[in-house]
């Protein structure tokens, strides 16, 4: 089974080829350098620079994978969440293909997705599990009961981990996107420089929330001078990081705990952070559970992800209709 996999949920514009849900015979992905200027996705940029980046990624990773579209079984492509822009311009391509070559369409959660990019880089990861999805929309602990049964244990209330590793990096002035600058620019600082708050909200509270560290940090930068701030901003960066890593480690082991689960999957950006997957591993093996995240190419958004979702829904016999529309906040599992 060859499945094409299309991801335009935000920023980066992705084609890939999977076989038989874990085998990557392409992975293409085109990142938009032109948000660097304004610290931020802008969303109709994202959306015009999909445009152009689309149909070179596909034609990339055709060629890439030696196949042709009249190849493949079925075409996945992210139907949400997302910015509605940019999943419209890769839904509308997938649809095209789909008419033009009878190829059937399947329809992907973006958040299944990230799940799945732990299939793709750990094959013999095997349900029941524990997920926790951290990226730049996203803060879920995911219940992994069997592949497409899920239960969402907790959520963020406010801003996503990544939104605020690159509010942070945006004060700092560091660089976008903030979460590989922080990581890299905390290796060399003190963690413990400043005791940012941890928002554990209840001790068994599955829910998470970020906007007061955010907060927390802006409120210490604008209490010194910006040569203090530049000259601690490797100690600034890592106490902040540390903040978020120790809220996200905590909830994690304390609902793997209550569930009973042995094993603990990291997925989407923020598990590219070398700090959470450190503290992340080594609190799980104390506790005698064990962790995977899948190589930061599997973490961030890929269209390979969605391929292999995609994968295991067309061999559920799961199609979707051509009236299938894009949906920036479809939720995974229904509240
Ligand atoms: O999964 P992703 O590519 O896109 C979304 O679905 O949002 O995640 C992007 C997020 C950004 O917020 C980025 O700053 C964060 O992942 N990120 C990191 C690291 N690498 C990427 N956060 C912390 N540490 C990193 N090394
Ligand atoms: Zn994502």
């Amino acid at each position: 089974m060859i499945v094409l996999g299309i991801d335009t949920s935000c920023d980066d514009t992705s084609v890939a080829v999977v076989k038989d849900t874990t085998t990557i015979l392409a992975n293409v992905i085109s990142s938009q350098g032109i948000h660097l200027d304004y610290g931020g996705v802008v969303p109709e940029l994202a959306s015009r620079a999909h445009l152009t980046l689309l149909l070179p990624a596909l034609e990339s990773a055709l060629q890439t994978a030696q196949c042709r579209l009249a190849d493949m079984d079925a075409v996945a492509v992210t139907r949400g969440p997302g910015l509605i822009g940019s999943l419209l311009i890769g839904l509308s391509m997938a649809k095209s293909m789909c008419l033009a070559t009878g190829v059937p369409l399947v329809g992907v959660n973006h958040m299944e997705g990230h799940i799945f990019a732990g299939r793709l880089s750990h094959p013999a990861l095997t349900p029941p599990f524990l997920a926790l999805i951290v990226s730049g929309g996203h803060t879920q602990l995911m219940h992994i009961k069997d592949w497409g049964i899920y239960d969402l244990i907790g959520k963020t209330r406010d801003d996503a981990a990544g939104e605020a590793f690159d509010k942070v990096a945006k004060m700092m002035n560091i660089g976008f996107p903030g979460g590989p600058a922080i990581d890299r620019v905390a290796k060399s600082g003190d963690a413990q420089f400043v005791d940012f708050p941890r928002s554990f909200l209840d001790k068994t509270e599955t829910e998470f929330s970020f906007s007061g560290v955010k907060t927390a940090v802006r409120t210490f930068l604008m209490g010194r001078t910006e040569e203090e701030n530049n000259r601690d901003a490797a100690h600034i960066a890592a106490s902040f990081q540390e903040a978020v890593v120790d809220v996200l480690v905590k909830k994690s082991i304390h609902a793997a705990n209550a569930l009973h689960l042995k094993h603990i999957l990291i997925t989407g950006g923020v598990a590219c952070n070398t700090r959470l997957r450190a503290v992340m591993t080594a609190t799980a093996g104390e506790a005698g559970m064990s962790v995977s995240y899948p190589p930061p190419v599997l973490c961030t958004d890929n269209g390979a992800m969605i391929a292999s979702a995609g994968s295991f829904h067309f061999s559920q016999g799961n199609i979707s209709s051509m009236s299938l529309a894009p949906d920036p906040r479809a939720p995974l599992v229904m509240p």
